[in-house]
């Protein structure tokens, strides 16, 4: 499916975007090993949260199907899922397959995780070696790679882990092995990353400790203990600010705009947008701040403004790390020169963000320079032109918000993945303005 994107459309009115992916995924595999029936609202009807929910199904865990985001889950407890009749497909999922492999590394049964033809490309090391120090048996392809394989009635034991990147899915995954471990598991993370399981985990009744480590500015040690319980309840998911973020990057550039987004997630571990799109001369407002259960919510009223060039602070990096290439997006639209470094883990994702986005930029007429780490753009008026997403769909809506600054139509190929997390982008974005059509 292909994209087609016409100039202008400025973006007005009201938006609630999806639910939160990382929520939703966390609240079906904690709700799943909870004692009791837990519930779910604006749950994320998208593909990679769907491939988690079917392999729990899989695992013998009785899910309704999702309705308008209300899903409701008969927890099994910690030890009360069933060997799967099959491999577990978790499609284009990197939080499905590196959370799992951890969840699952302790069960008394095997299972094989696979997944699509991205997933099957990206790394699996950086949760396979902590596993193996815990005692888990696991398998990857030579190049470490999926399929993962994980044996049968190993005994996991608690192991103090210094992650080497900051990243969410290991600091997730080793937590969730560590409900399986004699002892105390502890992950050290370097600088905050998105901190949803630890606060879903407590606010489950299960203790986690969370303290800074001293001497080592912005590291934090996140400990817990195996074999207690988890208390089912209620789950109420934000919009994904992932997700909001393309419009905030719209409504910035496109003169005209003055859109409120509803409910949107801004956990200070995921806000790292906000913060760089206010570093350009973007008109930000929060307003309706409130807790969904243990997450912060505000709306988000974004308006036009013009925007300049920045060095982004490289601390900024895992708390917007899903956002740089719409970011990268605003920097095209910026007046002057916008640099990021320290930013290597954009060349693993669902594509090689960096080498995906410059080439995009640059076919556009931009100018992207990509280095090693990060991107160097300078902004200009990008023309019309014809754009791979390299099937990765952040790609593809970063490059649907690139078409609405651009002097002629912009076409965008591999379009089908967006519903991975953002099912229904271009019916809602052109309800509210964008200019957007979808073609086979
Ligand atoms: C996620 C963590 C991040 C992010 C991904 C979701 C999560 O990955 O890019 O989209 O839900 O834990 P890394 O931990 O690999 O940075």
């Amino acid at each position: 499916m292909q994209f087609l994107i016409e100039p202008g459309g400025a973006l007005t009115g009201t938006l609630r975007v999806p639910g939160d992916k990382s929520v939703s995924h966390r609240a079906i595999m904690l709700g799943a090993l909870a004692d009791g029936e837990s519930t779910i609202s604006g749950f994320l009807e998208g593909e990679d949260a769907l491939a988690t929910l079917k392999a729990f199904r899989q695992m013998g865990v009785d899910i309704s199907q999702p309705s308008d985001g209300a899903v409701r889950i008969r927890g099994v407890g910690l030890h009360g899922l069933r060997a799967p009749g099959s491999e577990l497909d978790l499609g284009n999922s990197g939080t499905s397959i590196r959370l799992m492999a951890g969840l699952l590394a302790g069960q008394a049964f095997s299972t094989t995780l696979v997944g699509d033809a991205s997933l099957s490309k990206r790394p699996m090391n950086r949760v396979a070696l902590p596993l193996r120090e815990m005692g888990a048996r696991i398998g990857t392809s030579p190049e470490g790679t999926p399929p993962i394989r994980l044996e049968a009635g190993e005994q996991l034991n608690g192991i103090e882990y210094r992650l080497p990147v900051a990243s969410a899915q290991i600091k997730s995954c080793l937590l969730l092995a560590g409900l399986y471990a004699a002892g105390t598991t502890s992950v050290i993370e370097p600088a905050p990353t998105r901190d949803h399981t630890e606060r879903m985990l407590q606010a489950m009744d299960y203790p986690v400790q969370v303290a800074a480590l001293p001497g080592e500015s912005g590291a934090t040690r996140i400990s817990l203990q195996g074999g207690s319980s988890l208390r089912p309840g209620h789950f109420q998911v934000p919009a994904d600010i992932s997700s909001a973020a393309f419009f905030m990057v719209a409504a910035s550039i496109v003169p005209g705009s003055d859109l409120l987004l509803t409910d949107v997630g801004v956990n200070p571990t995921r806000t790292g947008v906000i913060t760089a799109l206010q570093s350009m001369g973007a008109s930000l407002e929060l307003s309706n701040e409130r807790m969904f259960g243990g997450e912060p919510v505000a709306d988000i009223r974004v308006r036009y403004a013009p925007l300049h060039g920045v060095e982004f602070d490289e601390q900024l990096v895992p708390l917007a790390i899903d956002e740089f290439p719409v970011l990268f997006i605003a920097a095209c639209a910026a007046e002057g020169r916008t640099i990021l470094r320290g930013a290597k883990e954009l060349r693993v994702k669902e594509s090689d963000r960096i080498a995906t986005m410059a080439e995009g930029i640059q076919r556009l007429g931009g100018k992207a320079q990509p280095t090693e780490d990060g991107m160097i753009i300078d902004g200009q008026t990008l023309s019309g032109g014809q754009v791979d997403s390299y099937l990765d769909h952040r790609i593809a809506m970063a490059f649907s918000v690139a078409g609405m600054v651009a002097s002629g139509e912009v076409r965008i190929s591999g379009c089908d993945h967006v519903a991975t997390s953002f099912p229904g982008f271009a019916v809602l974005s052109a309800a509210r303005g964008m200019r957007i059509r979808e073609v086979q």
